[in-house]
């Protein structure tokens, strides 16, 4: 038969597993890691070229180009620089609106390590 003393034990322990649930859920949702230099420079290009069209949260579509959260390095340098496409892949939008920006030849793994720290 259970004690009255260990049903007040039950009661403290339950309590104290509610608190540490409460502070783990806390610790769940740190905020965002501090960018590395590379990613902020990325951030840098990016919402100065980029978000007139593409959403400044790049996980979600923008106005006119869709998200580009996680964009490998090949998409980035043949879609920014070239216009074009890594062979075999399937455009997310096909209106062509997005110019080229040869200019950001240098700053290309700048904004794939930017957009790699959002999820796809
Ligand atoms: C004038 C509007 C505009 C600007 C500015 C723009 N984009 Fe785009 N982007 C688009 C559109 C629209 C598409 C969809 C393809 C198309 O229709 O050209 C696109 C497609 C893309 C894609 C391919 C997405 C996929 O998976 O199919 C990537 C990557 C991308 N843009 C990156 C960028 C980056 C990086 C910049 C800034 C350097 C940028 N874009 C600036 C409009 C724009």
């Amino acid at each position: 038969m259970i004690s009255k003393n260990s049903k007040k034990n039950f009661a403290i322990v339950g309590a104290a597993c509610l608190l540490s649930l409460i502070f783990s859920c806390q610790k769940n949702s740190p905020p965002a890691a501090p960018l590395s230099a590379l990613e902020s420079r990325g951030k840098g290009v990016f919402m100065s070229n980029c978000i007139a069209c593409h959403n400044p949260n790049p996980s979600l579509d923008g106005s006119i180009g869709p998200a580009i959260a996680g964009s490998s390095l090949e998409l980035l340098q043949t879609r920014v620089l070239t216009r074009g496409y890594p062979p075999g892949y399937k455009p997310k939008r096909t209106s062509g609106v997005m110019p080229d920006f040869p200019q950001l030849k240098d700053d290309i793994p700048a904004i794939q390590a930017y957009l790699a720290t959002f999820k796809k």
